[in-house]
């Protein structure tokens, strides 16, 4: 086995976005391109020379032969030790886990989380440092600098590990470990929550169905759920991961677990139902008949945390990103504990986590998540819901309704205009900016614009500041509409519109949010010029 030097020329294209490089699969199967890339990490992630780092993907295509590349370029750079999962999966927040507990260097997840896979889909990679979260844009930015000027990278000439059962095997000077993937993510779980409560509303007859969209969460999602806490099989659906997700898209939302919703929205349908993406960071949780916004559902895990083991002893605080609802604001005022507003994407909870701010944090994206690890984690918030259910003994709706009573109700709803063309994307948001000055103090419908402003965040950690996160038309009476371009799209533009307005009144609460939101919903289509600037009469996704 010898080390090859290949020679290689710079991609302009391997910019790190909201949560790792993500491009088509024919994109990184060109020549060179994800060993560029792979290089550029290892030639940016510090001094990763004799370490352990962790491995392992969503299972989606081209996961097989990236993580054989991966190896075979690790030994070639030194890399001391890879613990890879067992075929090569492992969830993002399984990941985190093992690098967090076995205290690795970082980690190399291989996933594009809810875009849909296959040779024709997506395909994505990112590097985690070792608290287990996603590497700070400092890092991003050094290895998307070094791909610029990359020109050669290194690999060792050597045959395929065998990856299917776990073991030990040498590379090169180099160690490979294959782990179970499912077994210390388990572990924690049962730390977390109260297992045998679950065990007994399950056995009292409550019923579940989770949809693992056939990706990564199928084997944790059956051993977790069926296995340790007894729900009856077939309660996991579209268990077994596929390289192409069965052909849909694995994002665990109203259009696409389509089948989940319909379950839950018929009379035999099951008590709760929940659903999590490509590479099982991500949460949708529902009721019979009911459906809970992400934003609710973080809202309420704040308030119920006393409930659950591993959060009874108090949060210190909680963070949300900022196109996230206000729902969550209200409860830290209540428990009297800080709440941060964070841009977009998981990678700004990390530092707050680890300087003890807070405990829980949530995406209006579905995500949600804790200290325990450094990503979001769908399972997770599966198991917090089903140990709330479980100490509370009411449904779902039954819980909602009790909170909004509470607390007011946040009606929230996100607009997608997907596959813009970009300069029309981005002719959208300069049209909105340029209206800042005329805009504050002036009456649009019922509402007063208070304050527009395109979101900037000074962390408050380590001082850094990220700006250009996003354009906030703030009003009067609370309410706000948000307008972002995603970070994590590969064709073309996406825009997001995000909706929220605050209602205190129980007598209005069961409205339906896009009746509820209606006037604030015209006025941002308005105001952005969308349908004249993009010929688009309605979102591609409404969530
Ligand atoms: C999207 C979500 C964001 C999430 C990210 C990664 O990013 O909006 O909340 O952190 O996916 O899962 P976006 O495409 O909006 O940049
Ligand atoms: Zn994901």
């Amino acid at each position: 086995m010898t080390i090859q030097q290949i020679a290689t020329q710079p991609f302009s294209d391997q910019r790190p976005g909201t949560s790792g490089l993500r491009k088509k699969v024919t994109r990184f199967q060109q020549p060179h391109y994800l060993e560029n890339f792979v290089q550029s990490i290892f030639d940016s992630a510090g001094d990763i020379q004799g370490k352990t780092v962790v491995l392992g993907g969503d299972g989606r295509y081209y996961n097989q032969q990236a993580i054989q590349t991966i190896i075979r370029m690790a030994a070639a750079n030194d890399i001391g030790k890879i613990m890879v999962g067992r075929a090569g999966l492992l969830s993002t927040p399984a990941a985190s886990t093992v690098i967090r507990k076995y205290h690795t260097h970082g980690g190399i997840i291989l996933s594009a989380s809810h875009n849909a896979g296959g040779p024709d889909g997506d395909f994505g990679i990112k590097y985690n440092t070792a608290n287990g979260g996603p590497a700070p844009e400092k890092i991003t930015e050094a290895i998307y600098q070094r791909s610029k000027e990359i020109d050669r990278y290194l690999i060792l000439d050597s045959t395929d590990v065998p990856l299917e059962q776990c073991g030990t095997h040498r590379v090169g000077g180099m160690e490979v470990e294959v782990i179970d993937p499912v077994a210390d993510y388990a572990e924690l779980m049962e730390q977390l929550f109260d297992f045998p409560a679950i065990r007994n509303l399950l056995a009292e007859g409550f019923t579940l169905r989770f949809d693992a969209m056939h990706a990564i969460t199928g084997p944790y999602a059956h051993e977790i759920l069926e296995n340790r806490l007894g729900a009856a099989t077939g309660t996991v659906i579209n268990g077994t991961p596929l390289p192409d997700f069965g052909g849909h898209h694995p994002d665990p939302n109203l259009a696409h677990a389509r089948e989940l919703v319909e379950q839950l929205f018929s009379d035999e349908g099951p008590d709760f139902g929940a659903a999590s993406d490509g590479d099982g960071d991500r949460n949708m949780i529902l009721g019979k008949n009911f459906y809970v916004t992400p934003s609710d559902s973080l809202a309420v895990l704040t308030a119920n945390a006393g409930r659950v083991p591993g959060y009874r002893n108090g949060l210190t605080g909680v963070a949300r990103s900022m196109p996230t609802s206000l729902a969550v604001d209200r409860v830290a005022e209540k428990l009297g504990i800080d709440c941060y507003e964070t841009p977009t994407g998981w990678k700004f909870f990390g530092n707050l986590m680890d300087a003890g701010k807070v405990t829980l944090c949530g995406e209006e994206s579905f995500g949600t998540g804790s200290n325990h690890i450094r990503e979001k984690d769908g399972l997770w918030a599966v198991l917090f819901w089903l140990n709330i259910l479980a100490a509370r003994k009411q449904p779902v709706a039954g819980i909602m309704q009790q909170h909004w009573k509470e607390y007011g109700r946040n009606f929230y709803t996100r607009h997608d205009y997907e596959e813009l063309i970009l300069e029309e994307a981005q002719g959208i948001m300069e049209h909105l900016e340029q209206q800042f000055a005329t805009l504050e103090g002036r009456r649009l419908g019922s509402y007063r614009v208070e304050q527009c402003d395109n979101f900037s965040y000074t962390d408050p950690v380590d001082g850094s500041t990220s700006s250009g996160q996003g354009i906030r038309i703030l009003f009067e009476d609370g309410s706000r509409i948000v307008y972002r371009l995603s970070g994590t799209g590969t064709v073309g533009a996406t825009l997001r519109v995000y909706i929220e307005s605050y209602e205190p009144d129980p007598g209005k609460h069961q409205q339906d949010p896009q009746h509820a939101l209606a006037p604030l919903i015209d006025i941002a289509v308005e105001l952005g010029q969308i349908d004249s600037r993009t010929g688009r009469t309605a979102p591609s996704v409404i969530t």
